[in-house]
């Protein structure tokens, strides 16, 4: 039977409020979610008071400063600093994005901090990416050819290089995939936005020589047909990718292919 109500331990209460660092005169208020599966408690959102002038200018850097000097336990991923890795990728004031490139000054007070939606959490800001990063594994994210290797480099014309443009910057940061709501709901069967993109980035090069192979992988309602262009994934997507457009692309392949 469907349940519209969410079960009494996934309802996220109200949590600690931490107390103002002393002497400081440009504070912004922050609001975080906690969770740890290990207590059997409820998640919860913690208020933390953040010192603009002693913290450096991004979100990421007041996540890294909150862990510094108030509270050593907050869990959050992150790498590169600098929109590079994908690590630091969270929802914040309802908008799922990287958390190093996006400046404090851009949102509202208080600044609410959530793992990525529809996501197992495994601590905290950090969720757990082990069926997303099966769904990469699955559209075989590497070049695929019977023709012998050549002695050097497999040759691209430009043009042909040009053709991978807006895909081979994915940073797999997942973003998109959990801003779908077709994913939400059908995150098992539907690869998502992100995987559907790098399908389409091997399909484009001209050097891949399993194209109707990795077709034939996708010619499936629930893969790829689960996508209805409701393009929150190409709104979202902090490298100005265009996910949505990749998987028009890929339906439209399949198309002239069965015509
Ligand atoms: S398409 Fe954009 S939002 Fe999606 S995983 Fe790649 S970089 Fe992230
Ligand atoms: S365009 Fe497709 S993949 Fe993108 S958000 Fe909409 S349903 Fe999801
Ligand atoms: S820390 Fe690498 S993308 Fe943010």
């Amino acid at each position: 039977m469907v349940s519209f109500t969410l079960p009494k331990n996934s309802r996220v209460r109200e949590g600690k409020v931490w107390p103002k660092p002393e002497g400081a005169t440009r504070l912004k208020e922050f609001r975080i979610y906690r969770f740890d599966p290990e207590t059997g408690e409820n998640p919860r959102l913690d208020t933390y008071f953040v010192d603009l002038d002693d913290c450096g200018p991004m979100v990421l850097n007041a996540l890294i400063w909150i862990k510094d000097n108030i509270d050593s336990t907050l869990t959050f991923r992150r790498s590169c600093r600098e929109g590079i890795c994908g690590s630091c990728s969270m929802n914040i004031n309802g908008e799922n994005t990287l958390a190093c490139i996006r400046s404090i000054e851009e949102f509202d007070e208080p600044v609410r901090i959530h793992p990525l939606p529809h996501m197992e959490v495994v601590k905290d800001l950090v969720p757990d990416l082990t069926l997303f990063y099966a769904q990469h594994r699955l559209i075989e994210p590497w070049l695929k050819t019977d023709t012998p290797e050549p002695e050097r480099e497999w040759l691209q014309s430009k043009e042909d290089r040009a053709k991978l443009d807006g895909l081979y910057e994915c940073i797999l940061c997942a973003c998109c995939s959990t801003s779908c709501p077709s994913y939400w709901w059908n995150q098992e069967r539907f690869l998502g936005p992100a995987a559907l993109l790098q399908a389409w980035r091997w399909i484009a090069d001209s050097r891949d020589e399993a194209i109707d192979e990795r077709l034939d992988q996708l010619d499936d309602p629930f893969r790829l047909y689960r996508c209805h262009t409701i393009m929150n994934c190409t709104r979202v997507c902090p490298k100005g990718l265009n996910p949505a457009r990749a998987i028009a692309k890929i339906k439209r392949t399949l198309t002239n292919r069965k015509a």
